[in-house]
């Protein structure tokens, strides 16, 4: 493009050239140089802004004040501007891209996260298809293109590909920008207290009993709308593989989830990646992976022991009533765009959610 727009300008200089030396001293001309620049000055506006410069110099050059060399000289000089200003313009806004790229740098999730350990799911149990083909189209539908298009432009773009693009890199086209890149984020650094108390440690099986009337349908709504706000397909960012990551943001919940006919006490993540055994993560706020990593963790407790079992064998929500309240285990498998960050298959588990839930009054 910046080929082209040099080429166009010299053609200019060239015709204007050619006009001064048939000694067409007329005001048709400059009319004429107009209609250069709006039909070139859509693709090329370094040109369009040499074609207007171009007026006055020639309405000077009519009026006798100029030489023809003088009008050329001039029509050569008038080039300079709008090219030194295009260049510094692209300059400005690769020097911004540079300081982008710094910001939304790519990074290595190994560091971040173990690979899951094989789970000892029973192999005759197989996974419900079903259930993960709706997860995999919920986290589809949650994922934020737009976003990650950009974080892919960001790092893919040479600033030859920004001088060679339509409109010599300026306006039209939607660039990796502060804002652009944090386009469709809806979550502020606001903690959000668990509703109530957190569940007890010492819990003994002998106080766990398996209740009855239950609707599993509502736990399972609970517990899907649970995970899909905790994590956060809006900013998983550009996601190239496992070792390169841009954009990534930290799961965390944006909201206390809420169930049919209870209310919930607290949502505590049991953590199967970061820690060699099994932990519940202790904190009085809604699970966030970036508060976590310095929050204490303690063991599971007997319920949380038992259905972490159900769930190693496949089942994916466990019950049981507890002498303060209903507690509910919940299954965080990985589906298919987990695999991308997290490694190992489709199906291992991550973690769980551990509940307390209420009957509402
Ligand atoms: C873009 C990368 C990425 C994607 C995609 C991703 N995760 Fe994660 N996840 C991480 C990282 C990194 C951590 C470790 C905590 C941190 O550094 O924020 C983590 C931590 C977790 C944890 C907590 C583990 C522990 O032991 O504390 C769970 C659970 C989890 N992820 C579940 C999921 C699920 C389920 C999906 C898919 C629906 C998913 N993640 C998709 C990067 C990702």
């Amino acid at each position: 493009m910046l080929i082209i727009a040099v080429f166009l300008s010299i053609l200019l200089v060239g015709l204007v050239d050619v006009a001064a030396k048939g000694g067409a001293q007329s005001i048709h001309r400059p009319c004429l140089l107009l209609f250069w620049a709006l039909v070139f000055g859509i693709l090329f506006p370094p040109v369009f802004f040499h074609a207007l410069l171009l007026i006055p110099i020639w309405l000077v050059w009519v009026r006798g004040h100029l030489s023809v060399r003088g009008l050329i000289l001039c029509s050569s000089v008038a080039a300079i501007a709008p090219y030194g200003f295009f260049v510094s313009f692209a300059v400005g806004k690769h020097k911004k891209k540079e300081e982008l790229r710094t910001q939304y740098a790519f990074e290595s999730m190994e560091n971040r996260v173990p690979v899951p350990q094989k789970t000892k799911r029973d192999p005759a149990i197989p996974l419900d298809e079903s259930f993960f083909k709706q997860i995999e189209q919920q986290v589809a539908d949650n994922t934020n293109g737009f976003r990650t298009a950009m974080l892919d432009r960001l790092h893919s773009e040479t600033v030859r590909d920004f001088i060679n693009s339509p409109g010599f890199g300026a306006g039209r086209r939607i660039d990796p920008s502060a804002s652009t890149l944090a386009i469709n984020l809806n979550r502020t650094d606001e903690v959000l207290p668990q509703p109530g108390p957190l569940p007890s440690s010492t819990l003994s099986t002998t106080d766990l009993t398996e209740p009855q009337d239950i609707w599993m349908d509502d736990f399972r709504t609970l517990h899907t709308a649970s995970m899909l706000d905790f994590v956060y397909p809006r900013g998983f960012g550009f996601v190239v593989n496992r070792n390169k990551v841009a954009g990534f943001l930290s799961h965390g919940f944006s909201e206390p989830p809420q169930v049919k006919n209870r209310s919930l006490q607290s949502v505590v993540l049991i953590g199967l990646l970061m820690h060699a055994e099994p932990i519940a993560y202790v904190s009085n706020e809604l699970p966030r992976m970036d508060r976590l990593a310095k929050a204490p963790t303690r063991s599971l407790n007997s319920f949380e022991e038992l259905g972490l079992d159900e769930i190693r064998n496949g089942r994916d929500l466990f019950i049981r009533q507890g002498p303060h309240a209903l507690h509910l285990l919940g299954a965080i498998r990985s589906v298919e765009q987990c695999v991308k960050c997290h490694g190992g298959e489709r199906g291992d588990l991550l973690g769980a959610f551990s509940y307390s839930l209420q009957k509402k009054q």
